[in-house]
């Protein structure tokens, strides 16, 4: 761990990849603490071993909030100096992004050295890596540098971001909400999410656990929407969703179901 003016944290493995976090990127696009900022900044914490996921992350709120701007971190100064050269290539207008999109990058860990408080700082699949008696600190590094109103979304997502989890943490480093967000096409389980949980919550997949609870109820509704199946996965998703409200889960956010999400407080998937 490093100390003093070094950045905070560790160098992990660079994994990423094109449209990877599209379903985070999108739940993060409509989401109060982005619209209603003013002047947001969003970091992209870790953004990994290239530029892809931090210029897509401006593409997309762009198309709700145009005058915003992302400041992608990495801990490892080889990954920044090959972002600002991919930059490069964009503003000379050499690759599909649009010239001048409000992109910057920098090295920092979870001190989150930004030149205002962020709306938003996403740090995605970059604890997965860290030891989970390690979340609490980072949580609480990157909470603390947030605007009032902010958030932080930190999570895990398989390699073509089809599987996908993140939790949302207030100012106060306290988690709200789990969302799993799952491409519905030839999805067999919805538990298949246990693979991708955030690092506070995959150690705790096991049974008088709360989140095993909750994915095996999933599973179990899912298997009894099997019905539904000739309407299509997002029909069969929501009768399951419908069920695990009416037997006394906490379902939130209800126009997204159709998106394969299904967000939850975190009361009902918190560490017994
Ligand atoms: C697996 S990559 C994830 C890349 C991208 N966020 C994604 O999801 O595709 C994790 C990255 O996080 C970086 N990282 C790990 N700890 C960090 C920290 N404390 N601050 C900034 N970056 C960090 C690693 O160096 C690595 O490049």
């Amino acid at each position: 761990m490093a100390s003093g003016r070094s950045p905070i944290g560790q160098v992990t493995r660079g994994t990423t990849g094109t449209n990877r976090l599209r379903r985070v990127d999108r739940w993060i696009a409509r989401h109060p603490s982005l619209r209603r900022a003013p002047e947001p900044l969003v970091v992209d914490l870790g953004f990994g071993a290239s530029a892809v996921t931090a210029l897509e992350l401006w593409a997309r709120l762009a198309r709700t909030r145009p005058d915003i701007d992302v400041l992608g971190l990495e801990i490892d100064p080889t990954r920044v100096a090959r972002a600002e050269s991919q930059l490069a290539d964009v503003r000379a207008g050499r690759t599909p992004f649009a010239a001048a999109p409000r992109v910057s990058f920098a090295l920092g860990g979870f001190e989150v050295p930004a030149p205002r408080r962020p709306a938003v700082i996403r740090a995605m699949n970059v604890l997965r890596q860290y030891d989970e008696s390690e979340v609490a600190a980072a949580w609480s590094r990157m909470a603390a540098r947030l605007a009032p109103d902010g958030l932080l979304v930190e999570g895990t997502c398989d390699e073509l971001g089809r599987i996908c989890t993140w939790v949302a943490i207030g100012p106060d480093a306290v988690p709200r909400t789990l969302t799993i967000s799952l491409r519905l096409t030839g999805l067999e389980r919805p538990s298949i999410a246990a693979e991708r949980l955030p690092k506070a919550l995959i150690h705790h997949n096991v049974p008088g656990e709360r989140v095993h609870a909750l994915l095996g109820a999933l599973d179990g509704e899912w298997d009894r929407a099997a019905g539904m199946s000739p309407f299509g996965p997002v029909q069969r998703w929501e009768a399951a969703l419908t069920a695990l409200r009416d037997s006394g889960h906490s379902v939130a956010e209800r126009s997204r179901w159709r998106l394969g999400e299904l967000t939850v407080p975190w009361s009902e998937v918190a560490p017994g």
